[in-house]
């Protein structure tokens, strides 16, 4: 993925591309404090807002409005003021570089959030639409957009984050503020997973379109922010302290995680398990008050990256680790650093959260129906965590398998959004890995498991992609076991592992 251009470059372009003499002719209004200043034309001059033609979605069997099909967005530099964290308020400059696959008139990202004041094309002031309705917002470039060409969005919001409810889990996603019994508002954290990342930043809110992102978040003075990716600067500004961070390899929307509270930051040893033994950095946020059985197994998470990269891998980024949060929600995989609620911060829930690193951040869905090739792998590693620790694997998957007979089971491929979540995507779909195991033995499955890495890294995979893959790497009947697994309407007969030799 190519680097953005920075805000200097972007604003000496400005000044000397098209025919007008931009910059001249434009006022300097006093940028958001912290970030970039940008030159912006007087109002009179500023494209009128327009309808614009809805785009072709990406065509999701299960969410088919989200995304724009064609569009890749390669990099979001955004840049958030959370000036009273605890709210849905927030302001915003969201820079994306993207390119596309095709000829585009127009682009349309994936917005739930607060209300549009400013979009512009490479610089330049274009025709763009807020269509709250259909929760996009869409802009006509000057020219269309030709495959493989690139250009950069601006896009700059200010007001109330979006709200996306959850059916299923009864929950908001997205950027969800906490207050406490009272009303009073304490801090924020993120929970994205499916499309939950529209509601603060306009996006292509889609797996199979991984970016890289870069984050300066400005917060007030005693807070502290925690994000996906490296920490870079932290630096006091007029309203607080401004924080910024880098997610340097692409990962999905939904996997990108943003908290903002009173944390504690806890560094520990960097674990040997990148590609080619590179370290890999380990810090935590641990809320203020956070006790010590809470904190305990976050010691365990450098045993358990060499424990999953024995299996997998190289670890596929260069930092990671948790922040604990206090709402009762579910935990979720976000790239770097889990988000880990205080009733989940236990091993199986770390190992779980931390196999996803690699199934569902590094190798992207291509569909929301295939979700059980992140919640069956990351299932698995939980028993291949358990098993380095002595227990039984055997014992487990019955288990699995008990729960799975008594309350019944589906073939693999979700075709609802009740389906996504549910106990066949992470125990079925584990047990088609046990069963696959089975089958081929460790030192087979283990080349499997780093070969699909390896070959699907952030290239969005869909449930055939996976069964070629094993009729590829491991033959036809290794691949028939895994198809019985993923196809059938009934569930296949438990397998047995091999006695190691
Ligand atoms: N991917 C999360 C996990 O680790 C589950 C999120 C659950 N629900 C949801 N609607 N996203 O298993
Ligand atoms: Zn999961």
């Amino acid at each position: 993925m190519s680097r953005p251009l920075g805000w200097t470059r972007l604003v000496l372009t400005v000044g000397v591309l098209g025919s007008v003499p931009v910059a001249a002719h434009s006022v300097q209004i006093p940028a958001l404090p912290g970030s970039p200043r940008v030159p912006v034309l007087p109002l009179k001059e500023a494209p009128p807002r327009a309808a614009l033609p809805a785009p072709e979605p990406i065509g999701d069997s299960i969410y088919p409005a989200l995304g724009q099909r064609g569009l890749d967005v390669l990099h979001y530099d955004v840049t958030l003021h959370i000036d009273r964290p605890g709210t849905r308020g927030l302001r915003g400059v969201a820079l994306l570089t993207l390119t596309s696959t095709r000829p585009l008139d127009t682009v349309s990202l994936d917005f739930l959030g607060p209300t549009v004041q400013d979009v512009r094309w490479n610089g330049r002031p274009v025709p763009w639409q807020q269509d709250e309705t259909a929760a996009k917002l869409r802009l006509s470039p000057p020219t269309p957009l030709r495959p493989g060409q690139e250009a950069q969005v601006t896009v700059r919001y200010a007001g109330q984050a979006g709200v996306r409810q959850d059916q299923e889990l009864g929950l908001d996603l997205g950027w969800v503020p906490v207050t406490d019994t009272a009303g009073r508002p304490l801090s924020n954290y993120t929970l994205s997973e499916p499309d939950g990342t529209r509601t603060f930043l306009p996006v292509n809110d889609h797996p199979s379109d991984p970016a890289t992102f870069t984050l300066h978040v400005t917060v007030p003075r005693g807070y502290i922010v925690a994000a996906s990716g490296l920490r870079g600067t932290e630096r006091v500004v007029d309203e607080g302290w401004e924080y910024t961070f880098d997610q340097a390899q692409p990962i999905p929307t939904y996997a990108l995680g943003l908290q903002v509270n009173h944390f504690q930051r806890v560094d520990s040893p960097a674990v040997p398990v990148g590609p080619g033994g590179a370290a890999v950095l380990r810090r935590d946020y641990f809320p203020d008050d956070t006790t010590d059985a809470v904190r305990r197994p976050y010691a365990q998470v450098g045993e358990m990256l060499r424990v999953l990269s024995g299996w997998f891998g190289p670890f596929p980024f260069p930092v990671h680790g948790a922040a604990v949060i206090t709402p009762r929600v579910p935990a979720l995989e976000t790239a770097t650093l889990l988000t880990m609620p205080v009733a989940s911060s236990f091993e199986r829930v770390i190992v779980h959260e931390s196999a996803h690193q690699w199934f569902g951040d590094t190798v992207v869905l291509g569909d929301w129906a295939d979700v059980w090739l992140n919640e069956g792998f990351a299932t698995y590693a939980e028993l291949l965590w358990l098993e380095a620790q002595g227990d039984d694997p055997a014992g487990i998957a019955a288990t699995w398998y008990e729960r799975l007979r008594d309350q019944g089971s589906r073939p693999l491929v979700a075709t609802s959004e009740a389906q996504l979540f549910d106990q066949s995507a992470y125990l079925r779909g584990a047990l088609a890995l046990h069963a696959l195991r089975a089958a081929v033995g460790d030192p087979a499955f283990r080349g499997f498991l780093q070969g699909y890495v390896r070959e699907f890294n952030r290239r969005p995979v869909r449930t055939p992609d996976l069964l070629g893959f094993a009729a590829r790497s491991l033959g036809p009947v290794a691949a028939m076991v895994l198809r019985t697994w993923v196809e059938s309407p009934t569930l296949p007969p438990l397998p047995a592992l091999r006695a190691p030799r």
